[in-house]
């Protein structure tokens, strides 16, 4: 699609059938009759449906995505999720997108909706996914949700949680480090519908549409374009998406400039970071990742994304996992538990916020992608304990009295 090769996107999970011969794989992508929504008031309906800055789920959205008209979308009522305000002293304004909000905990929900839904309504009776966790857990509860036959590919570093919450939607599950080959046979030798992420050589080009609703989001719940976005990144389809909302929205007719787009990784694996710096087009492979944030901690990311870090003049940060815990105890206190890799983007921001470079008036939204509830092991790293487990009242009304004297 970067090359302009336009064709039907019907069941079409392969690579640029032009730029893949080059060795450049790149994924087709949907695109919309731009010219024709704005001028039937788009923009304006989506501003009524999303009144006194409230917007109720992602499926208000429905013009741009891609689910055939008349069919019903396969919905857990994910998106809408709250944008809430970080209490710091500025400069800049610092701004949370719960992401742990969503059905299975996670900004996958939004991939997932969109991805099942089209599945569904093609007539696909079977879907794959492979998965750090998030992803396979929130396909597992589509596929449930619409009666498809779901089978998970889940690495061997996720916790059970995941594991225990893929099987209660019914899915069937294989834990295994070498995941890419079996999907590729699946998909082409076997009819199964790839509900992964966007990249070759075989994934669904749907799913990361939904990850544009977050642009669309931020941009109603704010009023105005963000000045900065900072998302966890991996593969990329989490800057990608947003990055595609926010140019869309553009071309409906909200007001610029757009916001600059960050990916933020772990120093412990950063290839995205590394590719950036090399001002390159395609992703290095880091070669030892070792991180807390395991959800990030793919060896190497997708081309996808660099470009929106490029075209939106952003950047690419990493932070240090003692910043990740620590930011992850920085989130708990307003009440949200975040996952080791969704913290990370607010650590960064903090990071930009101390080292002077947000201005007086700048919004800046992290995406905290998603919910430390299947991720228990990391939790005690972010606080410090004050549980007390003692059946004698007296030590434990001394023990109250240690933190409440009076
Ligand atoms: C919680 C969380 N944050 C961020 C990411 C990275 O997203 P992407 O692979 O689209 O870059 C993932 C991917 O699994 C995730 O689960
Ligand atoms: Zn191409």
């Amino acid at each position: 699609m970067t090359c302009g090769t336009e064709k039907p996107l019907e069941g079409f999970f392969a690579p640029c059938p032009v730029c893949a011969p080059k060795g450049r794989m790149r994924t087709m992508e949907p695109v919309y009759d731009y010219e024709g929504l704005r001028a039937n008031g788009t923009f304006a309906a989506w501003q009524k449906r999303c009144a006194d800055n409230h917007v109720p789920n992602l499926w208000v959205f429905r013009e741009m995505l891609p689910l055939p008209d008349g069919a019903d979308p396969v919905t857990l009522v994910e998106g809408g999720t709250p944008l809430v305000l970080l209490p710091t002293k500025g400069p800049g304004r610092i701004w949370i997108k719960d992401e742990t909000r969503n059905p299975t905990g996670s900004f996958k929900d939004r991939f997932q909706t969109v991805s099942i839904s089209w599945a569904h309504a093609a007539g696909h009776k079977k879907c794959v996914s492979t998965t750090t966790g998030n992803h396979g857990t929130s396909m597992a509860a589509y596929a449930a949700k619409c009666g498809m036959k779901g089978l998970v590919f889940c690495d061997p570093d996720s916790p059970e949680i995941h594991r225990r919450l893929i099987q209660l939607f019914g899915s069937w599950l294989a834990v295994l480090k070498n995941r890419k080959q079996l999907l590729e046979w699946l998909v082409r030798e076997r009819g199964w519908y790839p509900s992964t992420g966007f990249t070759p050589p075989v994934s669904t080009p749907y799913g990361i549409e939904g990850y544009k609703t977050l642009g669309y989001e931020a941009f109603f719940q704010l009023g105005r374009m963000p000045s900065r976005v900072l998302a966890p990144v991996s593969v990329g389809d989490v800057l990608y998406g947003p990055w595609k909302g926010f140019q869309e929205l553009e071309k409906l007719g909200a007001n610029g400039p757009l916001p600059r787009m960050y990916a933020i990784q772990s120093a412990g694996c950063d290839p995205v970071v590394q590719g950036f710096r090399a001002g390159a087009r395609e992703m290095p492979v880091h070669p030892n990742p070792q991180t807390i944030a395991i959800s990030i901690g793919d060896a190497t990311g997708g081309w996808h994304a660099l470009s929106p870090i490029y075209e939106s003049n952003g950047g690419a940060e990493t932070v240090t996992d003692a910043e990740i815990v620590r930011a992850m105890g920085t989130i708990g206190a307003v009440g949200i538990a975040a996952e080791p890799a969704s913290a990370a983007p607010v650590a960064a921001a903090l990071n930009q916020q101390k080292r002077g470079e947000l201005g007086q008036d700048e919004d800046v939204v992290c995406i905290v992608t998603g919910s430390s509830a299947k991720w228990p092991d990391t939790l005690p790293l972010a606080y410090t304990p004050r549980a007390l487990i003692d059946e004698n009242p007296a030590s434990v009304r001394a023990w109250i009295q240690s933190f409440d004297p009076e």
